[in-house]
């Protein structure tokens, strides 16, 4: 791997700025300065959220690559390292997400109809995490399996991972840090259907769902088999209290 030792470019250049700054074009009239402002954060909000996203995808597959095959602690490290900053960019995402709050509805209403049928609902890297997640139903999931892989690599029981491995073994960190990650995207879930349900109302979405009872029904927090197995943890110690006062 050949590193360059200096790229020569100065902060404008390095970030690509002026062509980044060039992306966003409010379709709404200047002249109402609220609704074209309300309509430029609303651009801006997609954008960055998806910014985020590929950041958490290239995270993710990282993490599910070391997952399915770890030749070294120090790669699970880095896996650990991967998984609780997805979560933590989601969060970000979840942040972004609310600063649409402030956004005033009858502009919202104003430039609603010129978005067309466009909405997050065809958004490919949304698609794509929940697929890697296992939101889509199908399977498990590119996440889950590569988990599955590292129990069967070390020897480890999904049911043992809260309960028999200490709290800095490594496996109980990565599933640690998926749960932290699923958490994180239950709450992005929550806040995209709360922001949609104080904008929308009882109105549909734009890609002609029903809208806010439409996203409640897909809200779910991804990893079920290990939420489950980190619940066990409450019936050894309601075990081990019984056992005492027996
Ligand atoms: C005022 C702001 C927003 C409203 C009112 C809103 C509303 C909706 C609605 C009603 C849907 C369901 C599909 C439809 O019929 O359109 C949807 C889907 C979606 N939106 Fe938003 N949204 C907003 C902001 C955002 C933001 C900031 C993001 C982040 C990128 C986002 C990402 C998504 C995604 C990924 C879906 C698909 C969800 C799924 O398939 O479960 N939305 N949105």
């Amino acid at each position: 791997m050949s590193v360059p030792r200096n790229g020569g470019s100065d902060y404008a250049e390095y970030l690509r700025l002026a062509p980044l700054l060039d992306l966003q074009h409010p379709r709404y009239p200047a002249e109402d300065a609220w609704t074209h402002g309300d309509e430029h954060l609303f651009i801006v909000v997609h954008q960055s959220c998806e910014l985020m996203l590929r950041q958490v995808l290239i995270d993710l597959r990282q993490a599910a690559r070391v997952m399915s095959s770890p030749d070294s602690g120090r790669d699970l490290e880095m896996c650990v390292g991967n998984l609780r900053r997805s979560g933590e960019v989601v969060g970000l995402v979840t942040g972004l997400t609310s600063g649409l709050y402030s956004m005033r509805v009858d502009s919202f209403a104003s430039f609603r109809p010129l978005l067309g049928n466009a909405s997050g609902a065809q958004s490919a890297q949304f698609r794509e995490l929940r697929l890697v997640l296992g939101l889509s139903g199908e399977r498990n999931g590119l996440l889950f399996e590569a988990f599955e892989a590292l129990l069967a690599d070390t020897g480890c029981q999904i049911g043992d991972v809260f309960t028999g491995l200490s709290p800095d073994h490594v496996v109980r960190r990565v599933a640690d840090a998926m749960l932290t990650l699923s958490e994180s995207v239950w709450q992005w879930q929550n806040q995209h259907l709360r922001l949609a349900a104080w904008m929308l109302g009882d109105a549909g979405g734009t890609a002609g769902s029903s809208g806010a009872a439409y996203l409640e029904r897909r809200t779910a927090a991804p990893f079920g088999t290990l939420w489950r197995a980190r619940s066990s943890v409450h019936d050894q110690n309601a075990s081990t209290v019984r056992a005492e006062g027996a």
